[in-house]
């Protein structure tokens, strides 16, 4: 009997996709696939129900998307109750009558104008499926990464330009070099997933909607330093990552891209996720690596860095979720293909994360170079609350507040840095003109004193001291003196304190102070003033 292919594409369940991370399961996606299921069930429609992860358009979460011949058909944000309308529309043919569709997800201006490499998978797969993951580019960068071997991988990363994601931006071939250079028995490959910064989700996104890219390049880390055991130290606070990763960690093992012999090779790696302590202090590296050996996360000085002595005193990579996710497109397309993208010193892409008070909060992910104003107005589309933005945070907590004339600065570490701001992990949250800086200010320093680690007096001591006095200033005691030894404090924790967290905690303080000088004044109505 010969096939007729007409009906095999007549009897072909149509794939409907409903998102299954944290952001779009935390506006009902759960309910949502449950609901298709049961209309589909109802109408007698022949579906397959696929739980991709997010494309990291928040605003339209839960989109849901339909396979067409002409490519992925979006609708959002969909709620329950749009459901039986989307059916009566026939949404299953990309129906564009109904009032949420969206086109085709890939023309939707705020994806198609994107530059997707470590995101090239987010949204369109199945998080857990290697069969997807590999029909679409998965592996062959660990391929190759066999195939070349450990220094000629090191050198594709050191041309890539690569810069580590989680805020320092130090080279991550240079990083990588000094752990295959340092001789030792036993050798750690440490991603840091602890993602803290206020506004940062990119790490999430990728755990959550393409976990086998973070395993993939661990495991090419693995083969480039020498090092057969990997951990993932993951933020308790994300229960959705910690189960996508395990799933996705027991099928590569299934599949033999994690164990012993490795695709049939000599090499073999191991790979386990471990749950942070919930302190924003066990982000900072050494901290990390403390609290990995389950100690209290206390910072260790430097040097010894962690890359000769690091985890259970041997050499280790500790790399962001961003900057190990990187590698296989980097080894898969080769280092030109990646440098080729940025700016400067800044190679590559961005995980821009906009957040706060935007309307169209999610994920972007450009070449270095483009600007926040680009970003907040094209991609963002303003404020939600429709108000006019009055300051931008840039960085994380602790990252400086930008006023409207720094926008146009593009945005590459550098330039960032002339303006005593910092591109950090790529974290952007947006302030409307309700917002008072001075509290702003407060805050950081709060901040500062809930989640310093202690071991040192600028920190420590000088962060509770900085509340005090901005709490004078904002009960108008003495102002002009007291904004004074504001400075001066901020000064003296800039340049003693022993980690990032105080020396960077005056950057929001300072920026609010410098940029917003009236919110520090008696007259400011928000405060009261005096
Ligand atoms: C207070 C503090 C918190 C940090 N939190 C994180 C974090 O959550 N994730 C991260 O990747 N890096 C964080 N870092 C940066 C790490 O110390 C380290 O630079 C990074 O993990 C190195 O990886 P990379 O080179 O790939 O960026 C933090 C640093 C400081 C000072
Ligand atoms: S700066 Fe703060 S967090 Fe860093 S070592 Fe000193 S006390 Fe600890």
């Amino acid at each position: 009997m010969t096939h007729s292919p007409l009906k095999t594409v007549a009897e072909q369940a149509i794939r409907v996709y409903v998102p299954c991370d944290s952001a779009a399961l935390s506006v009902g996606a759960d309910q949502i696939a449950t609901t298709i299921k049961a209309l589909a069930a109802e109408y007698q429609a022949n579906i397959q129900l696929v739980r991709n992860g997010s494309r990291g358009l928040f605003w339209l979460e839960p989109l849901v998307e339909v396979e067409t011949a002409d490519g992925r058909v979006a609708y959002g944000p969909v709620q329950p109750e749009d459901i039986t309308s989307l059916f009566e529309c026939d949404f299953l043919s990309g129906d564009p009558q109904h009032p949420l569709y969206l086109g085709l997800t890939e023309k939707i201006p705020y994806l198609a104008k994107q530059q997707r490499l470590t995101f090239q998978r987010a949204g369109i797969i199945e998080p857990a499926s290697i069969e997807d993951y590999t029909a679409y580019q998965g592996f062959i960068g660990l391929k190759k990464a066999l195939a070349v071997g450990p220094q000629a991988i090191v050198d594709e990363v050191k041309q890539s330009g690569l810069r580590g994601r989680g805020g320092a931006a130090f080279p991550t071939g240079i990083k990588w070099q000094t752990v295959l250079d340092t001789p030792a028995k036993q050798k750690y490959i440490v991603c840091n997933a602890d993602e803290g910064d206020s506004g940062s989700f990119a790490d999430r996104l990728v755990m959550e909607a393409d976990p086998f890219s973070l395993i993939e390049g661990m495991t090419i880390a693995g083969i480039a330093v020498g090092a057969n055991q990997g951990y993932i130290y993951l933020r308790s606070e994300y229960p959705h990552a910690h189960q996508m990763l395990n799933k996705a960690i027991a099928v590569a093992y299934q599949h033999g891209y994690l164990g012993n012999h490795i695709l049939g090779s000599d090499f073999s790696f191991d790979l386990e996720v471990r749950l942070g302590a919930g302190a924003y202090i066990c982000g900072e590296e050494t901290s990390l690596l403390e609290s990995l050996e389950g100690k209290r996360g206390l910072v260790r000085a430097k040097p010894p860095i962690p890359a000769i002595e690091g985890l259970f005193g041997q050499p280790t990579i500790v790399n962001n979720v961003l900057s190990l996710a990187t590698v296989p497109i980097i080894l898969e397309k080769g280092a030109a293909y990646y440098e080729h993208f940025g700016m400067g010193r800044s190679r590559g892409t961005l995980a821009f994360q906009l957040a706060g008070n935007i309307k169209q909060g999610g994920l972007v992910e450009l070449a270095f170079g483009i600007s926040l104003r680009e970003l907040l107005e094209e991609y963002g589309a303003g404020t939600l609350t429709g108000r006019p933005i009055k300051a931008v945070q840039v960085g994380g907590p602790l990252g400086a507040y930008l006023p409207e004339h720094q926008w146009d600065t593009p945005l590459d570490y550098e330039a960032f840095m002339q303006i005593d701001a910092m591109v950090g992990h790529g974290g952007i949250v947006v302030f409307d003109d309700k917002v008072d800086m001075l509290e702003q200010a407060r805050f950081a320093m709060e901040f500062c004193v809930e989640e310093s680690c202690g071991k040192c007096t600028p920190c420590r001591i000088g962060s509770t001291r900085g509340v005090e006095v901005i709490d004078k200033i904002r009960a108008g005691d003495n102002i002009q003196a007291n904004t004074v030894l504001l400075t001066d404090l901020c000064d003296t924790m800039t340049h003693t304190s022993l980690c990032a967290m105080g020396g960077m905690t005056p950057y929001p303080v300072m920026s609010a102070l410098n940029h917003f000088p009236e919110d520090f004044q008696p007259t400011n109505p928000k405060t009261g003033g005096c």
